[in-house]
């Protein structure tokens, strides 16, 4: 194996890890970033996000000297034979994409790379993004160079992302020239993947269709979910009878209070506005976008139908992450949350056994922290469950019971059996399945 010079422009969850993980296969990986307080952390070994098994293969490859980190995007990009770019591609007010870290990276290598060197788009960028990077470092190029851009979507699941890098479904490579494809597929040849081969658009094009099919899946299964609470039949039953067609499969068929997360949100909006601005009106994605938006606010209605005032009742707010294992918040259900029990004049005690001083930080005063369950369940009146963390689902029902004033759950996850719940004094609603009193 052909030991690589590889640059990495953006060290957060998809340049950490694409970074870690290259130095683990033995390359030489240098970081770049402009958030310097960010890199001070990861050159002393610490990550800043909370992904299981990150730091410590951050460490090893810091120590084995094959991982570095600069704020000095010369001293990058100079050497390396491949860039990765990797910087954020946030939403802009109108859900179309903001490239303008993307051209600024563009711009850093224009400056300072030169020969032959291998661009490679992980960013979630619009079709065409990657086409308008290449002619942009040409056209300002300070020196003789020969660009070869290659688009590799990122396809990793945040608490999960080690797992899927070094065991992903498959790798897609995109590229309308050879050389750079042939480097990136003997890059990734070590891990025995399933590697599909497309051109520079199909590729942009797979990571927001992938996200928006999987998104679908979810709207889908919570509105099957809100017809099986009509209908008092169970959507596990349901999803577990349809999941076992292969055809239609078992994952992504879990029903609850709506998608959040950087990717689903943001993504599905993008594609929207870029079938928009093709003049083509993707009815599917909008109706998808919708469903999701109501889905979010379906535990607050339940409990607002259930209480007519929630009005200085003491609510246990559990979990806040946007899915277990992580520490990030964005676009989780539980801030919207948090934000209508505090209007509707709540006392909210909000836990989460990571996520919480992120929580601290970005939830109104009013609504208390804590990292302690037990603390955020005594004397409550009520409890939200909003996010399936193990520390939550394994929290004993009897100790539900025993700590609340009034235990009543609404479960925006799903978290207990019914024949479980039922053997205790707890009043128990749930998504897409018989309330229990
Ligand atoms: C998602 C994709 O799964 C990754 O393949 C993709 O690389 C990533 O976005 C990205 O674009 O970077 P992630 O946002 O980490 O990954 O989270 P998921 O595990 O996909 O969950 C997304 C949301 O869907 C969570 O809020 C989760 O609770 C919800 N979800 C998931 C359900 O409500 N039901 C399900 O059955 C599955």
């Amino acid at each position: 194996m052909e030991k690589r010079a590889i640059a990495i422009i953006g060290t957060g969850y998809v340049g950490l890890v694409t970074a870690v993980s290259l130095a683990e296969l033995g390359h030489n990986v240098i970081c770049v970033d402009i958030d310097k307080n960010k890199l001070n952390l990861l050159m002393a070994g610490k990550s800043p996000i909370y992904e299981p098994g990150l730091e410590t293969l951050l460490v090893q490859n810091l120590k084995s000297g094959r991982l570095s980190f600069t704020w000095n995007h010369r001293q990058a990009i100079q050497n390396a034979d491949i860039i990765y770019l990797a910087v954020g591609t946030p939403s802009l007010q109108d859900g179309s994409v903001d490239l303008s870290y993307l051209m600024e990276a563009a711009k850093e290598i224009s400056l300072s790379a030169h020969d032959e060197i291998v661009v490679v788009t992980k960013s979630t960028v619009p079709v065409g993004t990657s086409e308008i990077v290449k002619k942009f470092i040409e056209k300002h190029a300070v020196q003789p160079i020969n660009v070869h851009v290659v688009s590799n979507p990122e396809f990793l699941r945040e608490g999960q992302a080690l797992q899927d890098t070094f065991h992903a479904d498959r790798i897609v490579i995109g590229a309308d020239d050879d050389v750079g494809a042939k480097i990136l597929m003997e890059l990734y040849e070590p891990l025995h993947l399933n590697i599909i081969r497309t051109d520079l658009r199909s590729a942009e094009l797979i990571k927001y269709a992938s996200n928006a099919f999987l998104a679908t899946k979810i709207s889908f299964i919570n509105e099957i979910a809100n017809i099986c609470e009509r209908l008092n039949a169970n959507i596990e039953d349901v999803a577990r009878g349809m999941g076992s067609d292969s055809r239609i499969g078992t994952q992504f068929l879990k029903a609850g209070i709506g998608y959040g997360g950087s990717c689903f949100p943001k993504d599905t909006n993008a594609l929207m506005q870029i079938a928009g601005n093709l003049s083509h009106q993707f009815e599917l994605l909008e109706a998808v976008i919708h469903v999701n938006n109501r889905q979010q606010s379906l535990l607050f209605e339940k409990a607002k139908t259930r209480f007519a005032k929630l009005k200085h009742l003491k609510i246990a707010l559990l979990g806040l992450s946007f899915k277990p294992n992580t520490d990030d918040l964005r676009e989780s259900p539980a801030l919207p949350l948090a934000n209508k029990l505090i209007q509707d004049g709540a006392k909210v005690i909000a836990f989460d056994p990571v996520a919480y001083e992120k929580g601290r930080k970005l939830l109104p005063d009013e609504v208390k922290v804590t990292d302690d369950i037990r603390h955020a369940l005594q004397e409550a009146d009520l409890a939200f469950i909003v996010t399936d963390w193990d520390v939550i689902k394994d929290f004993p029902l009897a100790l539900y019971e025993k700590l609340m004033k009034r235990p009543v759950i609404f479960d925006g996850r799903n978290c207990f059996a019914l024949s479980e719940v039922s053997q205790y004094a707890i009043e128990y609603h749930s998504i897409g399945r018989q309330s229990i009193y």
